[in-house]
């Protein structure tokens, strides 16, 4: 039985006056998804009564402009229509500066702010500082947050803070952060996000399998032939540049988001629902990882760059002529990895990851291909025909919901096996960045469930590092014979190598 409970009663303890401060605020994903959450926020009375948000960017010109520019994101990225009494609490309590974050000054500003509110607040405040700038200036924005003691908590109220993804750009960048993080701050104070464990549908993976005594038996080698995890994206860099040219596909959506899934699709079940025990058993999937070599990496992973093409009836340009994109750029906007996980579950199971900026059409999904039955099981329906195998499709967006392709006898005097499907939850297609308010809201209640632990950032980066390593040798060889990566045209399934490199398997990608 569903119980309709109002969603302000479930998200008890949504704290009183609190600021977020959030560096990198000219950035994409301050429009494209952090104001959206906080406008749909705003709607559910889900907001600190007491809010002010405190945008720093190198990119800030003018505070109006940036404001009246948010606004403007919102109307475009939400499904809720714009009204003002929803958007002006929070326009009304914005606060937007261009900053350089080297800068002692840009750190003296916010502490006249903090405790200009304290005075008109009447009272202390919480802060939340949201490191949404590119990987690279994390360190220098929490040297100097520690050098101002910004980390520093006076009870009852709390200071925490958000680091977007990736978290570092390596192993040893990660470990430095880390260190720099724990250094000052108490582990309870920071959440490690990946903004896909706050999608419904991600989280959904784990409950699919644990309920679900039909597919608990074959959820493994014995029946699975191969599981394919794909996010292909329409969007491209989206003036995301130095962002993405530091990141390139492999750090900002393999490294976090795919190995995420992989790891819920595939760890054991845990003893309980306690987020600590989740997470420890995700470490042990992440570290039954096979390691790559060069001869694997060789053979089993491939990138590429798309090149010019048509998404979405529009011609867009090659990601090399992006504006700011250098034109000898060797960064990888596709992906495709074909790794194992050496345990006894999952031993021999080729998992095929791809993801891809610029593609025909925006889906994540996974895909679950069982093996053929033994023909000889029904000889006398199949004959000739080759048995059709079950497939379980697990679609995270942009519809939530799972297909399982069966095969059956159609009507009619024939006895044959056709395959059919069957579609269970697909919801309308979600527009809203759902992701983004369930998480911003979980810190401001302290909630870390669907937050990372440093360990598995750790395995995580293992698995990609030696990826990343051999990559950076390798464009030194291609800068010097003034080569390029393999390319994909925009608005198409992938490059041609990807097609390849399943099909000498004998194994072909779902079409997105
Ligand atoms: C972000 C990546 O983490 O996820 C972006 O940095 C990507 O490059 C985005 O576009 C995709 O998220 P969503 O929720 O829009 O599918």
């Amino acid at each position: 039985m569903k119980i309709d409970v109002a969603e302000s009663q479930i998200y008890s303890g949504i704290p009183e006056r609190t600021v977020v401060i959030i560096f990198g605020a000219s950035g994409d994903l301050t429009r494209r998804k952090l104001m959206p959450a906080f406008y749909h926020l705003s709607r559910e009375g889900l907001l600190p009564q007491k809010m002010r948000i405190i945008g720093l960017g190198r990119r800030i010109l003018l505070e109006d402009e940036f404001i009246s520019h948010m606004k403007n994101r919102v109307i475009q990225y939400c499904t809720h229509k714009m009204e003002d009494r929803f958007w002006l609490p929070i326009a009304d309590n914005m606060f937007a500066l261009r900053a350089d974050f080297k800068e002692d000054s840009t750190f003296e500003t916010l502490i006249s702010e903090f405790d200009r509110l304290e005075k008109e607040w009447g009272g202390p405040i919480n802060k939340l500082f949201y490191l949404a700038t590119s990987p690279s200036h994390f360190e220098i924005v929490l040297q100097k947050m520690i050098q101002f003691r910004l980390h520093e908590e006076i009870a009852p109220n709390w200071v925490r803070v958000i680091v977007e993804k990736p978290f570092g750009l390596d192993l040893q960048s990660s470990d430095s952060l880390n260190r720099l993080l724990l250094e000052s701050f108490h582990e309870d104070q920071i959440f490690r996000i990946d903004h896909f464990l706050g999608k419904e549908a991600v989280q959904n993976i784990l409950i699919f399998r644990m309920s679900n005594l039909l597919f608990q038996p074959v959820w493994n080698r014995e029946f699975i032939d191969h599981i394919q995890i794909s996010i292909a994206e329409t969007v491209g860099v989206e003036g995301r540049v130095d962002f993405f040219e530091q990141t390139g596909a492999i750090r900002d959506m393999i490294q976090s988001h795919i190995l995420q899934i992989l790891a819920f699709l595939m760890m054991e079940h845990p003893s309980s629902l306690d987020p600590e025990i989740i997470r420890d058993e995700k470490v042990i999937l992440l570290r039954a990882v096979r390691p790559f070599s060069k001869s694997s990496i060789q053979e089993n992973v491939i990138r590429a760059q798309y090149s010019e093409g048509v998404v979405n009836s529009q011609l867009v340009p090659a990601y090399r002529d992006e504006e700011g994109v250098k034109k000898e750029s060797l960064v990888e906007t596709y992906a495709a990895i074909k790794l194992f996980v050496d345990n006894y579950r999952w031993r021999g199971v080729p998992i095929y990851l791809r993801t891809g900026k610029r593609m025909g059409a925006r889906k994540t999904e996974i895909i679950i291909q069982l093996k053929e039955i033994d023909s000889t099981s029904m000889p006398t329906v199949l004959g000739k025909q080759r048995p059709i195998p079950n497939t379980i499709r697990i679609e995270i967006q942009p519809r939530a919901g799972v297909e399982l392709t069966i095969g059956w006898k159609p009507p009619g005097l024939l006895t044959e096996v056709e395959s059919t499907s069957l579609t269970l939850g697909a919801k309308a297609q979600l527009k809203e960045p759902k992701a983004y308010e369930r998480l911003l809201l979980d810190v401001m209640r302290g909630d870390s469930t669907l937050f990372i632990r440093y360990d598995e950032i750790r395995e995580m980066w293992k698995i990609v590092d030696p990826i990343i390593k051999y990559w950076e040798k390798e464009n030194k060889e291609l800068k010097a014979k003034n080569e390029t990566l393999p390319s994909y045209p925009a608005g198409t399934q992938g490059p041609r190598i990807a097609k390849a490199f399943i099909e000498r398997d004998n194994r072909s990608w779902n079409k997105l």
